[in-house]
């Protein structure tokens, strides 16, 4: 009778601490959405700028870490007869990805989602018009691995587009405190780097038909992944 008890009361208190632990993750994402709307905001205002560049001739494109597809809708407008290859290494994106595909207008066919990473790049030589990546050069694990992978599957003539979050100028108080956070946030954000040197990778990565950088500060919070980084690079 005793042990019922006990296990009624222990199965109670176990509900009781799910429920709260419940309550604080939502009450966490909630004040999180609502910290990072003006972020999203402006984000989506430089990918607008991103994408306009992105030409219509590109009929094969690829981009590098899709995720569940956010980049997807700018793409409808670029091209009728695209086919866009979505790479990212976490399978559970795909569903996501070709959800927000045929909400776009994709037909099934038009888009490919692919498992695998930047280092690897699961496509031959010389295959795709463009390939784009926006927030994702933070994450990968090699990022000269990832430009050499990109050139390789770029025909000659093709365009990287790329928007990144970089390192702030060397020295200043800012690049300190990011290479303070920066272990912090790689727990955080699945991997994402403060302090990586995007710019000077992009530029050593031996772009022969030239390379357009532009920076971007952003007044939104999280202000630690200023300052940001867009452009294009030629194969
Ligand atoms: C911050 S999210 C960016 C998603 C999307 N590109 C955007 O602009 O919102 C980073 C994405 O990169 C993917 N990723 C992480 N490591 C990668 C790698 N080595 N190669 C390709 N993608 C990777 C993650 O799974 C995730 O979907």
């Amino acid at each position: 009778m005793i042990f019922t008890m006990l296990g009624v009361r222990r199965m109670f208190e176990e509900h009781i601490i799910r429920r709260i632990r419940w309550y604080i993750r939502r009450l966490y994402s909630w004040f999180l959405n609502l910290l990072m709307q003006s972020y999203w905001d402006e984000i989506e205002d430089c990918k607008v700028k991103v994408f306009d560049k992105l030409s219509e001739k590109a009929e094969k494109v690829l981009e590098i870490g899709i995720g569940s597809g956010p980049n997807i809708r700018y793409y409808a407008a670029s091209n009728a007869n695209l086919t866009l290859y979505g790479l990212d290494p976490n399978p559970k994106m795909k569903k996501y990805a070709r959800k927000s595909a045929s909400k776009a207008g994709f037909k099934h066919k038009s888009f490919r989602f692919k498992q695998g990473v930047g280092e690897a790049i699961p496509l031959k030589d010389n295959s795709v018009d463009a390939v784009v990546a926006t927030l994702v050069l933070c994450s990968v694990s090699d990022v000269t691995q990832t430009l050499k992978e990109i050139k390789r599957v770029l025909r000659p003539g093709g365009v990287f587009i790329f928007l990144e979050h970089v390192a702030a100028k060397d020295g200043s108080m800012f690049r300190r405190l990011q290479k303070l956070l920066d272990p912090l946030q790689q727990r955080l954000a699945d991997g994402c780097h403060l302090t990586r040197n995007t710019r000077e990778c992009i530029l050593k990565a031996g772009f022969s038909g030239g390379v357009e950088i532009e920076t971007y500060s952003m007044c939104s919070f999280p202000w630690i992944t200023r300052p940001h980084i867009y452009g294009l690079a030629y194969n």
